[in-house]
């Protein structure tokens, strides 16, 4: 089966089921200041989830693109990867556990022919909070999967969410896809990484709502969040080995082959490991750099991120030995692949190009630096001698330079790396920088608090303004918000003048005063651009969408929440207009101040 079947295989089930298809969503979030990537086909649906309406109904599905970085040591084995496609169904207060399990059930066994006794499931087995989900492992029970194939874990498998702080959260039920590897233990199940299962789905049943305190509290309404990963779908329907023998990623491991010269069929394990690398991370880089709100490789956020999975990539091709030009040659390759089913690849492939050749040579000019500065300390030193972690560490942290390269050049010498000492400095590091990460999740993905829906009213008003002010040229680039302040990214490539500033706030706070109706209404792509609305239309005809209008002010495609009127927002103050990346320009706001 080719991947382009099993999507549509997928959405056609689900369809038939009544679900609507809505189309993947940026890879890098709108409105979200607490995770910096799309993860899971829930995140662009958050709102919904909170109970907004959505236009196109109470059953939805579709086919997301994810990325998520928490897996990036366990890219290299034969199921985990950085980037990839999850396939969502959802009910908005519709159906629930029951049928919810049944449809996952009958899509694996009926459509896409897997043996029922090959496929295990987890159960959440209950807390002091929260009862043993019963209802679940009945209708497990009543498809005819015994007691065996039936595992009752702790919340620390079986519970998914909230994605903030508080919000809709629940127990959940992962289904596994047996290998028929031996079991590597009496202990063995689902929950073993051994490689014998593979997660396949999860559903996750969200009938509970985290409050500040911590309390887990029954919802009135209930939803269901399905994620099913299609690589790892696509490599078991075809009985392959790994994700990386499937189609999508066999063209990339021959290229990288071919450029290389460097063969992978007979490779040894290592050499394994670095290709797969390569062709996870280049897949992540394509992606992230062909979004239509792509960042660019930087020292912050997205950018850092894009930054790091680039300079792996370039680190192993180093090793397989030969780098230059070699990721523009392998992201074309990507491009081809995809750019049926995500056409934003082709309108931006000239970008990737361009950016990768770049960080190339960035990165270069990095190692050089660092290589002038290792040797100058490795001169000092003589044959047998032992150089310490801290530096090993300050030559990386500082200097880009990675161990490797390091140990390389002081072997040349006859000296050794104190590598237990790095590892010591590097993980110290990596606890500072996950506590900042972790800072950054309370930000609160799930806050659709009556602030950030004033901000993000506030962000519609500041769009129509700068487009009044500075021409029709100006479109957005990108949003963030968090309870305090908005930040808005849009296309202009120059700094704004103090009259320009003034005459945009000015704008925005005329239409406080007056004190509008924010209006929604929904209608189909087609009749919102026939009615000048702006915002991201999709790639799909026929996509039904709500249009947010503000009077003359603004009307602009969006999710929402919004406040119910403009005069919700109080005062409307610009703080910083900056630069963000070439020809995009950002201003931080905030509203309510006296
Ligand atoms: N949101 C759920 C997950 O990511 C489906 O596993």
């Amino acid at each position: 089966m080719k991947s382009k079947e099993l999507r549509q295989l997928y959405i056609d089930y689900f369809k038939k089921q009544n679900h609507k298809e809505i189309y993947s969503a940026s890879l890098i979030p709108e409105n979200d200041p607490s995770v910096l990537f799309t993860t899971a086909g829930m995140h662009p649906l958050v709102p919904y989830l909170l109970g907004e309406e959505h236009p196109s109904g109470r059953r939805l599905v579709d086919f997301q693109k994810c990325l998520r970085t928490g897996d990036i040591d366990e890219v290299g084995d034969s199921i985990h990867l950085t980037f990839f496609e999850m396939m969502g169904n959802w009910s908005l207060n519709d159906y629930f556990k029951e049928e919810s399990i049944e449809m996952s059930h009958r899509f694996l066994t009926e459509e896409l022919g897997i043996p029922q006794d090959k496929i295990s499931v987890s159960v959440f087995g209950g807390d002091d909070e929260v009862p043993r989900d019963m209802a679940t492992f009945n209708a497990w029970r009543k498809l005819g999967y015994p007691e065996e194939r039936i595992h009752f874990y702790t919340r620390k498998e079986n519970w998914w969410g909230p994605a903030g702080e508080t919000g809709p959260c629940g127990p959940d039920t992962e289904i596994f896809y047996d290998t028929g590897k031996p079991a590597c233990g009496p202990d063995c199940g689902p929950a073993c990484n051994c490689g014998k299962y593979v997660e396949m789905w999860n559903n996750v049943f969200m009938e509970y709502n985290k409050t500040k305190d911590g309390v887990y509290e029954k919802m009135s309404i209930h939803n269901v969040d399905t994620g099913l990963g299609l690589e790892r779908v696509l490599a078991i329907v075809n009985k392959e080995e790994s994700i990386y023998d499937t189609e999508l990623f066999r063209p990339i491991i021959n290229k990288i082959s071919e450029l290389t010269k460097v063969s992978y069929d007979d490779a040894d394990e290592d050499t394994i490991f670095a290709f797969r690398v390569i062709a996870d991370h280049m897949r992540a880089a394509t992606f992230i750099l062909g979004d239509d709100k792509a960042v660019t490789p930087s020292n912050v956020d997205q950018g850092y991120v894009l930054r790091r999975i680039i300079r792996r990539v370039m680190r192993y091709l180093k090793k397989l030995g030969t780098c230059d030009g070699v990721m523009v040659e392998i992201a074309k390759v990507i491009v081809e692949n995809y750019s049926e089913i995500y056409p934003e690849l082709k309108r931006n492939e000239q970008f990737i190009y361009d950016q990768l050749t770049k960080e190339e040579v960035t990165f270069n000019r990095t190692l050089d630096q660092g290589m002038k500065v290792a040797a100058k300390i490795l001169d000092k030193m003589s044959v047998g001698e032992v150089l310490d972690g801290v530096t090993a560490f300050r030559l990386y942290d500082t200097f880009g330079f990675p161990l490797e390269f390091t140990q390389e050049v002081a072997g040349e010498k006859g000296i050794s790396v104190d590598v237990e000492g790095f590892d010591k400095c590097f993980k110290e590091h990596q606890e500072k920088s996950r506590a900042g990460a972790e800072k950054k999740f309370k930000g609160g993905l799930a806050d659709a608090s009556a602030e950030t829906a004033r901000l993000h009213t506030a962000t519609h008003l500041l769009n129509g303004a700068l487009r009044k002010i500075l021409g029709d040229g100006v479109y957005q680039k990108g949003s963030n918000i968090t309870a305090e302040r908005l930040r808005f990214d849009f296309s202009f490539d120059r700094k704004m003048t103090a009259e320009e500033i003034k005459a945009v706030t000015d704008i925005v706070n005329e239409a406080i005063r007056k004190d509008i109706p924010v209006v929604c209404e929904e209608m189909t792509v087609d009749e919102a651009k026939a009615a000048g609305a702006i915002g991201v239309f999709g790639d799909k005809y026929g996509e039904k969408v709500k249009v947010y209008t503000m009077g003359e002010y603004s009307k602009e495609i969006c999710g929402g929440p919004h406040a119910e009127r403009t005069g919700d927002l109080k005062c409307f103050k610009i703080q910083k207009e900056s630069s963000s990346s070439a020809g995009v320009r950002r201003i931080k706001a905030v509203i309510d101040f006296e």
